[in-house]
């Protein structure tokens, strides 16, 4: 499980959200990546992060905080009450597929269910969801980014999690992005072998064992 300090309530919290499990909450999410990816600053991130974190370099003419709050905190109610797209249709080998994903080790890790807990917002309260991941940290081996410790830290990003350790990927929705990108490459998603093949309790001595792995979880999100 991954812990880091909120910047919201400046409470030591379970942090659930980013490829490094680093971050608390949708807010702080929003507020990151408005810093981070857009150069707007807000009361949760009031400093730029300017390029290798060299303070003074990237300083605009604008008074910090940009913005004052509002932006960030309806960005994280968009994603807080976005749904995810649905499955498609459930066929026999689907459902073959999802059971292959249980049998070979998969969902140990990819969670089918979940249960939030208790919330005053309704559509949030107790609700069943499926997104295929624990949230937690995981030692991925030489699959880890390398990004951990001091390294992570350089770069903002208030990573707790090991180089070698990744947050469990969710996979819902994993069948709408594009398939190939403009390299020829797998768009967001990597194969499903070449993600996690070598973390999935099954020996992967085969490369038919990896073909099996693969076709079970394409006609799981197909
Ligand atoms: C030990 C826990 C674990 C097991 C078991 C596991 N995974 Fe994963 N999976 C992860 C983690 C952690 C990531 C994120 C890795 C990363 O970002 O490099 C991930 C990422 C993925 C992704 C990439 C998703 C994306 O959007 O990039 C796919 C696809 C995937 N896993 C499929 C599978 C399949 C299929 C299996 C069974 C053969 C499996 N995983 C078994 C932990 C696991």
């Amino acid at each position: 499980m991954s812990f880091a300090t909120s910047r919201a309530t400046q409470r030591l919290t379970v942090a659930k959200f980013g490829w490094k499990a680093q971050v608390q909450s949708l807010l702080e999410f929003s507020a990151n990546a408005y810093v981070n990816e857009m150069g707007i600053t807000s009361p949760l991130f009031p400093i730029e992060n300017c390029p290798n974190a060299l303070p003074g370099t990237c300083n605009d003419t604008v008074q910090d905080p940009e913005d004052d709050g509002t932006d960030v905190q309806l960005f994280a109610d968009f994603m807080t009450f976005l749904a995810p797209p649905p499955r498609g249709s459930i066929t026999r080998e689907v459902r073959r597929g999802e059971k292959t994903f249980a049998i070979i080790g998969c969902a140990n890790c990819h969670l089918p269910t979940l249960v939030t807990g208790r919330n005053p917002v309704r559509a949030l309260n107790l609700k069943v969801l499926h997104p295929y991941s624990d949230f937690l940290l995981h030692d991925m081996g030489s699959l880890g980014d390398g990004i951990g410790g001091d390294q992570a830290n350089a770069t903002g990003t208030e990573a707790v999690a090991k180089r070698n350790e990744m947050r469990t990927q969710p996979l819902w929705g994993i069948r709408v992005p594009p398939r190939v990108d403009e390299d020829g490459g797998w768009g967001r998603t990597r194969p499903p072998a070449t993600a996690c093949g070598s973390r999935t309790p099954t020996p992967r001595s085969t490369a038919s064992g990896n073909v099996r792995r693969s076709s079970a979880a394409v006609s799981l999100w197909r």
